[in-house]
């Protein structure tokens, strides 16, 4: 696992921006992973600029949320697939239907999961996916107990997480209880791995993650069994990490051929 510890946003973003944008270069048919949450908006600000500078096309490339909530008509705003749409589909060339994401708005809950998992299949899995990391650890919306060889399935949020997206929500009641979301083992087959967390409350979590043992109380640490894996923080969230010095080391002494 890379840990690359940046005090500017603009920084971290341009790096997650810069490999997407190379492996759409190298690959114009790639399938992008895309998270919801704030921790991932600044990357797609970057992308949208990379592609209104012309510099990169999404034109046949495909892409997969990872979660979506239980219950919220496919038009709602807070449903991810409109976030989605707004923070970055809507603002770049994507093929109509070319972005895709678990349809919480049914009746058939688990045939919704198993088609999700069959979609993300023959598209010939994830090669890139962006990843944020919730104050509990969660990942996507696995939370704490969740199977580290979990596949896409229905799952219940916490207090913790209603009450931290209450936010988007005009009252926390309104957050739904159920969630759609890729499993752990899903989000583990794709190619690599890009989190994004910054500020205090993220610390503990991103500590658990990166040098916890590996574990379904904290679900990002299932991370450390990945094989290419960047972690992008800022310092407030690298507060806790112990190898903090090391990690810095190590990137100021990365060749710059290299690449995340
Ligand atoms: C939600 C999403 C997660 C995201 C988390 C953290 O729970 N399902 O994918 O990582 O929020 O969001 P933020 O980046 O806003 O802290």
């Amino acid at each position: 696992m890379e840990v690359i510890v940046l005090s500017e946003v603009s920084e971290r973003a341009a790096l997650a921006a810069d490999a997407i944008a190379d492996l759409l270069r190298r690959k114009p048919s790639a399938v992008l992973g895309l998270a919801t949450g704030s921790s991932p908006l600044p990357v797609y600000d970057a992308l949208v600029a990379l592609y209104d500078a012309g510099e990169v096309s999404f034109a046949q490339a495909r892409a997969f949320t990872l979660d979506e909530y239980v219950g919220l008509p496919a038009g709602h705003p807070q449903a991810y697939r409109q976030v989605i749409d707004r923070e970055l589909a809507s603002r770049v060339d994507f093929a109509p239907g070319a972005v895709r994401g678990p349809n919480g708005d049914t009746d058939d809950v688990p045939a919704a999961c198993t088609q999700y998992e069959s979609d993300i299949e023959s598209a010939g899995g994830v090669d890139v996916q962006l990843l944020g990391i919730g104050s509990d650890g969660h990942l996507a919306f696995n939370e704490p107990g969740s199977s580290l060889a979990s596949r896409t399935r229905v799952k219940t949020l916490t207090p913790q997480t209603r009450a931290d997206n209450a936010r988007f929500f005009g009252h926390p009641d309104d957050v739904p209880r159920h969630v759609i979301t890729q499993g752990l083992g899903t989000i583990l087959q794709a190619r690599h791995l890009v989190l994004l967390a910054s500020g205090g409350g993220k610390a503990a979590a991103v500590a658990a993650m990166v040098e916890g043992p590996v574990s379904a109380s904290c679900p990002g640490s299932v991370l450390q069994l990945h094989p290419h894996v960047t972690v992008l923080l800022d310092a407030a969230a690298a507060g806790e990490l112990r190898l903090r010095e090391y990690y810095d080391q190590v990137w100021r002494g990365k060749p710059a051929w290299q690449g995340i």
